[in-house]
């Protein structure tokens, strides 16, 4: 929000840094904490946590990462990230402001970038993607864990919803159709796995977590 920003961030992630985490915890409670650790469970390498937030994925990338770089442009959530840092696993790890649709490294940089929560946040997501594709090294992949828009009376009703969530949320999007947009991209979808988002009933948070390849 221009004009609107000062080295605390703007209004937006002000307001979203200060219930997030608490309300986040619930989830992570409730099987997402447990989900994160199976899905990251194939990260290895040199790996980009993409707008990694307070952190609650940061206990999960396995041993096998050996840099972690976790890029988060809200200053608040980047000071929350600095107190789990004693939770890494990597041996090597770097916590950067930035932009997942202008990301600050250079081409085929990466063995995997990881998101989670992330793609329904951000204004403009296929720019994000084609970002994620060009940082990975061939053979490299995007782990994504993410929220997507319902069926049936659950689609209408994260259509309803978009405008408040927008506003409440940081930016983000309920009727977000992430698979559609995976589809479009120069990625290869590997494996998905379709699931309610632990501790919320069936259809009214769908989440796609899987794996697609930058070939
Ligand atoms: C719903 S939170 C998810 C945080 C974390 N990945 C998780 O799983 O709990 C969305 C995150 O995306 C970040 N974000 C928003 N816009 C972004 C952008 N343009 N580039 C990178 N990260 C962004 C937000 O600051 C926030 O930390």
């Amino acid at each position: 929000m221009a004009g609107d920003r000062h080295d605390h961030g703007t209004r937006r992630q002000r307001f979203f840094a200060r219930w997030y985490p608490s309300s986040g915890q619930r989830f992570e409670d409730a099987g997402q904490s447990a989900l994160r650790e199976r899905h990251l469970a194939r990260a290895r390498g040199r790996t980009l946590d993409l707008g990694t937030g307070n952190g609650f994925s940061v206990p999960h990338h396995p041993t096998t990462v050996t840099d972690l770089v976790m890029l988060e442009p809200n200053p608040r959530l980047r000071a929350d990230l600095q107190r789990v840092t004693s939770r890494i696993r990597a041996p090597r790890w770097e916590i950067v402001d930035g932009d997942a649709a202008a990301l600050p490294f250079a081409d085929a940089t990466f063995d995997t970038v990881a998101a989670s929560l992330l793609f329904c946040s951000l204004p403009a997501p296929e720019v994000a993607l084609a970002e994620a594709h060009r940082v990975l090294r061939p053979g490299g992949e995007l782990l994504f864990h993410e929220h997507v828009r319902g069926t049936g009376v659950h689609r209408v009703l994260h259509e309803v919803i978009t405008p408040v969530q927008r506003l409440v949320a940081d930016g983000c999007h309920p009727n977000r159709d992430f698979l559609g947009l995976l589809e479009r991209s120069s990625f290869r979808l590997v494996d998905v796995e379709r699931l309610p988002m632990p501790g919320t009933p069936t259809g009214l948070v769908p989440l796609v977590v899987g794996a697609a390849a930058r070939d």
